[in-house]
């Protein structure tokens, strides 16, 4: 097991840094996402990783050892890692057992320990009935397999996957994440895993790294990722959420258009007064009524009218606006609690459930 350090990476392709001054540590057996939309940087992060591509500034190190610097970057085939791409690569005219068996081949191992190590693995991504058909034989989903199990036979310093499920349906690249994140618990190998699909992030990662333009905007596990977004862009990338802009009031409150409010986590961040404060509020974070709550200290309770709302079979999707207020929030409700456009509700806010974005 190993631990990777990308210290101040960077690459520039003429004026434009596509990866710009990134920090991350990956500790010995941790799977970290590199999440992001299209162009931000994480193809180019994970082939600089790999050794495909050289840094314009910064460094990538191993086990205390530079693998990559500006002028000296360690050739792919002696890094030990194995990377995985979009597009299955697994080899046409070859077997499933001797896709799997290649690296193991190349490393010379005694042919009866090949096959050994090749049934094994086979067995653990479900595969080994298969060990004799072709790649044309295979659906993509086994495909995907042979892939995984061919990146993992040779026991990798680091894995490396490059938005590994995208060619597949819906239906199978759920299976597969799962899959993903039973290997990692099973092998414990150092993981570097591209996507832009956050809820692939959210299954197999121990933390998210969420990049925006080369830049990582944020570092953390899921759970906090999506409850204490650090950025505009977390906020809005990571799910869907409701971004009011505020101002502390003379009582510490924060005040917004129309009703104020003491998010929990004032106590620790108190922003500066001076600023505009931005808030971002989780259709979750919100409970309508059709009558007036019982009131809780801190928390919020608003007379609303329902202007739009949209079934989405597990929940209902509602916009309401506050009275004496601009505003229009998306509220999340169970698929049972049903209100009509027009309707006027009871708005109510969990102080808990607010992040103090910037
Ligand atoms: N060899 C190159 N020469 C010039 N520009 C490049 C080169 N490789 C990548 N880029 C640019 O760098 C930016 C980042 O590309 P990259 O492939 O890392 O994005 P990505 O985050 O993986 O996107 P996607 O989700 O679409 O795969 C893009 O704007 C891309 O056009
Ligand atoms: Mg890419």
């Amino acid at each position: 097991m190993s631990r990777l350090v990308l210290k101040g990476l960077s690459k520039a392709y003429g004026p434009v840094r596509v990866v710009d001054d990134v920090d991350l540590t990956l500790q010995e057996g941790e799977f970290v996402c590199l999440l992001g939309p299209s162009g931000c940087g994480k193809t180019t992060t994970l082939r600089m990783i790999a050794g495909f591509v050289e840094p314009t500034a910064g460094s990538i190190s191993m086990n205390g050892e530079v693998l990559s610097a500006p002028g000296a970057v360690l050739p792919p085939e002696r890094r030990r890692m194995s990377m995985i791409f979009q597009s299955y690569a697994i080899w046409p005219n070859m077997t499933v057992a001797e896709n799997v068996g290649f690296g193991l081949k190349l490393q010379k191992l005694p042919a009866a320990e090949v096959r050994a190590l090749t049934k094994q693995i086979l067995e653990v991504v479900q595969m080994g009935h298969l060990a004799d058909r072709y790649p044309a034989e295979l659906s993509g989903g086994q495909q995907q397999r042979v892939a995984l199990a061919r990146a993992i036979v040779v026991k990798p310093a680091v894995l490396l996957l490059d938005e590994p499920l995208s060619n597949l349906d819906a239906n199978l690249r759920e299976e597969m994440r799962f899959e993903i994140r039973r290997l990692h618990d099973e092998f414990r190998i150092t993981t570097v895993y591209v996507t832009h699909d956050q809820a692939e992030a959210m299954a197999t990662a121990d933390r998210i790294a969420v990049m925006n333009a080369g830049r990582i905007e944020q570092v953390d596990a899921p759970h906090l990722i999506y409850t204490q977004p650090r950025t505009r862009f977390v906020a809005a990338f990571i799910g869907r959420t409701n971004l009011l802009e505020g101002r502390l009031t003379k009582n510490d409150e924060i005040g917004l258009d129309g009703f104020t409010l003491r998010p929990a986590q004032l106590g620790q961040r108190m922003p500066d007064a001076a600023q505009p404060i931005l808030l971002s509020v989780r259709p979750q974070a919100m409970s309508l009524s059709r009558h007036q709550p019982e009131l809780r200290e801190g928390w919020p309770v608003l007379p609303a009218t329902v202007a739009q709302r949209t079934y989405l079979g597990e929940s209902w999707d509602y916009v309401v606006r506050p009275q004496h207020s601009g505003l229009q929030l998306r509220v999340a409700a169970p698929p049972r609690q049903v209100h009509e456009v027009g309707e006027e509700v009871w708005l109510e806010l969990d102080p808990q459930q607010i992040a103090i974005v910037s």
